[in-house]
């Protein structure tokens, strides 16, 4: 499947891609903005696709250039027909390809496909509160703060404060008035 932009084109990932997440999240720059302990292996990940491909609570997607060159990673967790709820993920790891408006354009993109085609109601994410440009491209969507898991998470010896924040639908079409709203 793929979901195009002006910038970039979303596409599922492929056993292929694991390399590559595998080398992204490692990236000591990469790894320190997000919210996860483990070193990547690439057997582990290669058997953690086998099942991972098939879950419907999950949709992960590369980011690729219009040069069809993978710049990234985006999707949605815990996809929840039952309460029209998701968690959504996004990291660019490719360091050069940083503050282009990637990520902005990425998460638009991702989020008004969900909203249109999940019947979400309402998508999430958990986020470091020094994050900077992630919190300036959550503003932009149309994201609310909802509030701060103190010390949340341990990671490598350090408690980390997790800030959780929530978008609903109608948000997200109200701050993206280019975008046509869903009907439903
Ligand atoms: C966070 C990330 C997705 C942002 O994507 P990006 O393509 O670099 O961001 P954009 O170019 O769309 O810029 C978004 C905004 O952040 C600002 N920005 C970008 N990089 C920044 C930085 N290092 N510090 C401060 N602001 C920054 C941009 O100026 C822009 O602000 P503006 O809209 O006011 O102009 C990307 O940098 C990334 O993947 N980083 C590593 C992993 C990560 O942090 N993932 C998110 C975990 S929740």
């Amino acid at each position: 499947m793929r979901i195009s932009g002006s910038q970039i084109d979303l596409r599922t990932m492929e056993k292929g891609d694991l390399a590559n997440k595998v080398r992204w999240y490692n990236d000591p720059e990469v790894n320190k903005t997000l919210l996860l302990e483990e070193k990547f292996e690439l057997d582990k990940s290669l058997k953690w696709f086998e099942t991972a491909k098939d879950d419907k609570s999950r949709r992960d997607f590369v980011i690729e250039t219009r040069d069809s060159r993978a710049v990234g990673l985006i999707g949605l967790l815990h996809i929840s027909k039952m309460h029209e709820t998701a968690e959504c993920y996004g990291v660019i790891g490719e360091k050069e390809f940083w503050g282009k408006g990637i990520g902005t354009e990425s998460h638009l993109l991702l989020i008004d496909w969900a909203f249109k085609n999940l019947g979400l109601h309402k998508i999430w994410a958990d986020i470091r509160a020094e994050n900077t440009a992630i919190i300036k491209i959550i503003q932009k969507l149309g994201f609310e703060v909802e509030g701060t898991l103190r010390e949340e998470k341990l990671i490598r010896g350090k408690r980390i404060d997790v800030v959780r924040i929530g978008l609903l639908r109608d948000e997200f079409y109200r701050a993206n008035p280019e975008l046509s709203k869903p009907s439903k």
